[in-house]
Order: C-alpha cells, then structure tokens, then sequence
C-alpha cells in the first residue's frame, strides 16, 4: 500500500494514514475508556474504535445526564445514492436518537452540493427522497428528526449569511485555505445547520452533538469560533464525534463516489456485490501456501472491515475472522464469499423496506 501523509479536505478526498497524528495535530481527545464507560450500549462503532476521536463529548454526555434538551445533528450532499461511508453517518445518528431519545437534525446539503459538485437543485432532490428512504430503513423515527433541504431551509440559510458577517478572509482561510467563495458560502450555511438546533426556532436545543467524518473538521471549528464571536445568542459550542473512513474497496482512499467499483451502495443488486467484493483489496499473500504459513494481514484488507464496519453485530465474530485470517487458517476467497453473502442478504432485506418507505421519503423531502 502507498503511504501518503494525512491530507484532510472536507470538500475532496481525505487520506488519512496516521489516527494517532492527527489527533495530536488537531488538539482532538480520543475516545477512550472514560468515555465508553458511560455509554449503556455503545455501537460497533464506539466498540470497535472506529469512533476514534471527539471534541466536548464528554460535556454532552454531562448534559444528557443533567437531563438537558439536546440534538443531534448532522448532513450528507443529495449528489449520489448512500454508500458504506454515508451508511456510517446515517447509522450514527440512528443509534444515538434511540440511545439518548434525542431529536436528530438531518441536512440535505443541497446547497453545498449545487456549489461543490454543480449539481441542480431538483436533481438533489431526486436523489435525496432516495436517500431519506435509506435513512428510514436504516431505522431512523422520522416523529423524532427533522429533516430538510438546506435551500428550503430560511432560518438555516440566514443563519449562516449572519454569521459571515464576523468572520473574516483571514480566518477562513486558515481553517480552509483558499477556496473558491462558494465553498466558504457553503461552510457558513453548513455552521447554520449546526447551530440551528440552538435557537428558538430550532427548539432552543441547550447543545448539539454532529457526528461525522473526521474531513467535516473544520466545520466544526468554525462553528465553534461564530459561537464564541456572538456571545449575544448564548450558544454553546457544538461537540463532535469522529469516525474514521471507510476505505475504498481497493484500499485507496476515502471511498470516493467517484469511481462506481470503489464502493458497495445500499441500492447494489447481488451481481454488484459479487463483483466488487471479489475485487476488493485483502491481506492475503501471494500463494495458499505462503498464507498458510506465514498468516496474513487484517489490518490492510477491505475486506476484514465489510466484517468489522458494516455487517458483522457479533463482536465475537469479527475477533474469530479475525485471529483465524491473521493465523492463516482463513483464505481470501474464503472470507469473500462468506461476506457476500451477508452483504446480499442484508441489501435485499433493507432495499425491501426501502421500497414501502418512498413514498413517505417524497412526503418529507418534497412535502407531497
Ligand atoms: N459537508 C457535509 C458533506 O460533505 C454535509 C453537511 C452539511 C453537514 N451540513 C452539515 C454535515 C451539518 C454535518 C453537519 O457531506
């Protein structure tokens, strides 16, 4: 595998091949055992330490218990259908709503995806009643969420064209070098959704909890700089929560939606799965008989994390593939075909529930 140095873009790719840099880097705290132990029934994400890093975690986790109202919140670009990483996002948020009870904000960044990618308004909302369809298969109880458009949105909109007014070129591009003004328009609506949840006519929510990609960062930053810049609204900073990515199925990168093969979609038929998971990347070594005796590397391969990130709830099942690949007992092909087929059954029972929820996704999205 090529080693590249941890490069971090919330609007493009991000590398990242050192956690522990980074979090050093960027003054993050880890999620540790202090953590852990006040969660009842942490996630695979918070036990398997993909959940890696936070910031004030620990002050919502106080709030939630001083029994404060809260939310979640957090958004994904309607540019493309759900993938494993946007599944991370939209299964983190799902966990948390029943976890803590706690209303989720949900953003359709439509208008972060017209200025990143270009994209129209009504195609963006062709694509986001598919993926909102995803989220209520996913299980996320739209009673308690809410979810919108971002250009539909006025308060959020307005929200961020007020916070612009505080922050200068400087400051921007420190955060997020020098970039094109949409994209600093799209950091400041996407600091209104964040703060949205806070003010009166989000539900004067006391604090707000975004669970993301390591990349969205600098969002948080800023908005925890307008926080600090408009004493007059007494808001609290927002608190974050961070995974790590899922990488492309040939172990490149972020999973990039750009190259079709690099990733499995939550619409994917069995064919799909077959394909792409036979060619994805592995930890195996050159000949059976090497493997066998030398053992291979979970660690490197894509495969192992399909079990670890995505389809595997019994963590005793994930160390079992996991010892017995490390000892070389496990082969590649092995491995593969067993989580194909997990993959395909687990596709097909959600792409069903998906069919009878998007009619109510259209209703949400478009309101019809
Ligand atoms: N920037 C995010 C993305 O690239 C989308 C987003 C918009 C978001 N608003 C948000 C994420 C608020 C977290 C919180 O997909």
């Amino acid at each position: 595998m090529i080693m590249v140095d941890n490069t971090l873009d919330p609007f493009g790719n991000s590398v990242i091949t050192d956690y522990e840099k980074i979090i050093q880097d960027m003054h993050l705290k880890k999620i540790d055992e202090s953590i852990l132990r006040r969660i009842k029934n942490p996630n695979i994400f918070l036990r398997r330490g993909i959940d890696f890093a936070h910031i004030d975690f620990d002050k919502f986790l106080d709030a939630v218990k001083r029994k404060e109202k809260v939310a979640i919140m957090t958004g994904i670009k309607p540019t493309n259908e759900f993938h494993l990483g946007s599944k991370i996002t939209a299964e983190e948020i799902i966990y948390f709503q029943k976890e803590f009870g706690t209303k989720v904000f949900y953003a359709i960044a439509d208008l972060e995806g017209m200025v990143d990618n270009g994209l129209p308004l009504d195609k963006q909302a062709e694509i986001a009643v598919d993926n909102v369809a995803d989220l209520l298969a996913l299980g996320l109880n739209p009673k308690n969420a809410y979810i919108y458009r971002q250009s539909q949105e006025k308060h959020v909109m307005n929200l961020g064209y007020l916070f612009s007014r505080k922050i200068t070129n400087n400051h921007m591009e420190n955060l997020y070098g020098k970039r094109p003004f949409g994209l600093y328009f799209a950091a400041f609506t996407q600091s209104g959704d964040i703060l949205f949840p806070e003010t009166k006519e989000g539900g004067s929510h006391k604090t707000v909890l975004v669970p993301v990609g390591l990349d969205q960062a600098p969002h948080i930053f800023l908005s925890r700089d307008i926080v600090d810049r408009f004493p007059e609204f007494n808001f609290t900073r927002p608190a974050s929560i961070f995974h790590k990515f899922f990488r492309a199925l040939n172990g490149e990168t972020k999973m990039s939606k750009r190259n079709p093969d690099s990733m499995i979609t939550l619409n994917d038929k069995p064919e799909d799965v077959k394909r792409k998971v036979s060619k994805a990347l592995t930890g195996g070594q050159k000949t059976v008989e090497e493997q066998r005796k030398f053992g291979a590397n979970p660690e490197q391969s894509v495969v192992f994390e399909l079990y670890k990130y995505h389809f595997v709830e019994d963590d005793k099942k994930v160390e079992k593939v996991y010892n017995l690949y490390k000892s070389g007992k496990l082969l590649d092909g092995e491995m593969k075909n067993e989580i194909t087929e997990i993959i395909i059954k687990f596709l097909e029972k959600h792409q069903k529930k998906k069919k009878k929820l998007l009619s109510k996704a259209e209703k949400i999205v478009l309101g019809k």
